[in-house]
């Protein structure tokens, strides 16, 4: 018999709270606003996109001493996913003597709030910049604001307020010492348990009257074999798809598997040759991880969202949902990823080009899922080229992303990988755009030929977001682009 507690246990301030009772759905800002009062942390969108909700969510640092923490969008989390977590909320920033963060303080001194409801997210962004980065750029700065949202203040005075905040060096690190014994005390068990037959239960940490489970389990044997079990199960990994479908589609998938406590699918190991990334890493570990070798990709992930959105995003859950506009499969197809599919024990390699059957359609059977994306390295000589063109520089979902990896021999382009989003039913390669660049001198490729390619390889579609017209010339002009300036990756 497994044991329930239906108990959700995190950090809060020095405290242990037990939530209980609660939905599998209920996401982190409704508890905070409606159960703890902690009505700092507002409701903008409901979908990820003003940052009026952002709140810090913490986990012991890998010495066990400390607590990392990264800006979330509590509004698309789901309160489960906290289990053995910290949290810190816009009211854990005043201290005991009723002093208030240096960011808080600049900001009333700069003028940095008007209405006021966009402020509490703006802080916690900043506050949490200022944890890991002392000393920030002003571009790293506007980066971390780019998913909050302010109607009426306008960014310059906030961002004067960031600058002078961090002067005051020594107030800007959040005491969690009192935090680490706590985290310890609350954290759950790092290997499965065994039936007498040695059959492994996954121990939910909340189950419905119905029967409906939010499972997270520590290893991956228990996910491949509750998978097995339960095949119609929802994985969850950054929520940042599952959290909109929860707020917007009123989605109540019957059970939930949580995937972020799961340590091998945290972890990165790389060879010679390639990263092997597992299915829980964040974007935000993946565009530090592969900066240096592909910057493009660096930039296009650097536009993927926001920091609170790429903070728990991942790169599995992008390619698993599948979506035309998908911003890093563009990318992935060009430099030959592949994906590491697992049922039960057995695993399978996919080319990442091979993985989609149609619109939001893949390969994947009942009970499989992916664990780990294969990135190769750069081999010498190769130019990887990528840009994502979207309405909004930040924060906005893609026109068209385009990416392009080749070599130069003897002038001649060669091993030409092309790939798209925006054009077609899922990202893709594009084969008869590469033939047109194949062997060629990038000054003998002609645009005319490009565009016959693109208007032979694609149906003519407009969209929300963009007319075919323009998404066909922003697709030509990029591979031109690729080509005339070439930038070899080292
Ligand atoms: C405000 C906002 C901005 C966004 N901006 C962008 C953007 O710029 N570009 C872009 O491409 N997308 C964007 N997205 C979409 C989303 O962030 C990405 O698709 C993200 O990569 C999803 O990853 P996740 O880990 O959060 O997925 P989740 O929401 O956890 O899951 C998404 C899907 O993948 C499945 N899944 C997750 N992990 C696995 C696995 N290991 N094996 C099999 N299936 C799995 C889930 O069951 C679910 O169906 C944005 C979303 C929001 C809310
Ligand atoms: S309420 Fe808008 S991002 Fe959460
Ligand atoms: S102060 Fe009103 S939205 Fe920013």
């Amino acid at each position: 018999m497994t044991q329930v507690s239906n108990t959700v246990r995190f950090v809060l301030d020095s405290k242990i709270v037990e939530a209980q009772g609660e939905r599998r759905t209920t996401t982190v800002l409704d508890y905070l606003r409606e159960q703890l009062q902690r009505t700092g942390t507002k409701e903008g969108c409901a979908e990820g996109d003003c940052g009026a909700c952002v709140v810090m969510v913490g986990e012991l640092n890998a010495a066990g001493n400390g607590v990392d923490y990264v800006p979330v969008n509590s509004c698309i989390q789901l309160l489960p996913t906290l289990d053995g977590k910290s949290v810190k909320t816009i009211e854990s920033l005043k201290k005991a003597d009723g002093s208030l963060h240096p960011v808080q303080d600049e900001m009333i001194k700069c003028h940095g709030s008007q209405c006021g409801f966009c402020t509490p997210g703006i802080v916690m962004s900043l506050v949490n910049l200022v944890q890991v980065l002392p000393s920030p750029s002003r571009q790293q700065i506007t980066d971390s604001l780019s998913g909050n949202l302010c109607r009426c203040t306008g960014y310059t005075p906030i961002i004067d307020a960031a600058f002078k905040a961090v002067e005051k060096k020594s107030e800007l690190k959040l005491d969690d010492h009192a935090d680490v014994a706590l985290l310890k005390e609350i954290q759950r068990a790092h290997t499965p348990t065994l039936t007498l037959d040695g059959d492994i239960i996954v121990q939910p940490v909340v189950r419905t009257k119905k029967g409906n489970e939010f499972v997270s389990p520590a290893t991956l044997a228990e996910v491949a074999d509750y998978l097995l079990k339960n095949p119609t199960t929802t994985l969850l990994a950054g929520s940042t798809e599952i959290g909109l479908q929860v707020n917007k589609k009123f989605s109540r998938p019957e059970h939930i598997m949580y995937l972020g406590n799961v340590a091998e699918l945290r972890q990165v190991t790389e060879t010679a040759q390639a990263w092997r990334m597992g299915a829980a890493v964040s974007l935000t570990q993946v565009e530090t991880l592969i900066a240096k070798a592909y910057p493009d990709f660096a930039e296009v992930l650097r536009r993927f969202g926001s920091p609170p959105i790429r903070s728990t995003a991942t790169l599995a859950g992008n390619i698993a949902n599948g979506s035309p506009i998908g911003d890093s499969m563009p990318c992935l197809m060009a430099l030959g990823a592949s994906l590491v599919l697992r049922r039960g024990d057995k695993k399978r390699k996919v080319l990442l080009e091979n993985f989609y059957t149609g619109m939001k359609k893949n390969v994947m059977e009942a009970g499989e899922f992916i664990e780990a994306v294969e990135l190769p390295k750069p081999v010498a000589g190769q130019v990887f080229r990528a840009h994502k063109v979207s309405k909004r520089f930040e924060q906005d979902i893609s026109a068209t992303c385009a990416a392009i990896s080749y070599t130069l021999q003897g002038g001649k382009l060669s091993g030409v990988k092309l790939a798209y989003n925006g054009l077609a039913p899922s990202p893709c390669r594009a084969p008869k755009l590469e033939a047109v660049l194949e062997g060629k001198s990038p000054t003998a490729v002609k645009a005319a030929d490009l565009d016959a390619a693109i208007t032979a390889s694609f149906t003519a579609r407009d969209g929300l977001r963009a007319t075919w017209a323009y998404r066909a010339l922003v697709a030509r002009n990029l591979v031109i682009d690729f080509i005339e300036e070439q930038k070899e990756v080292a």
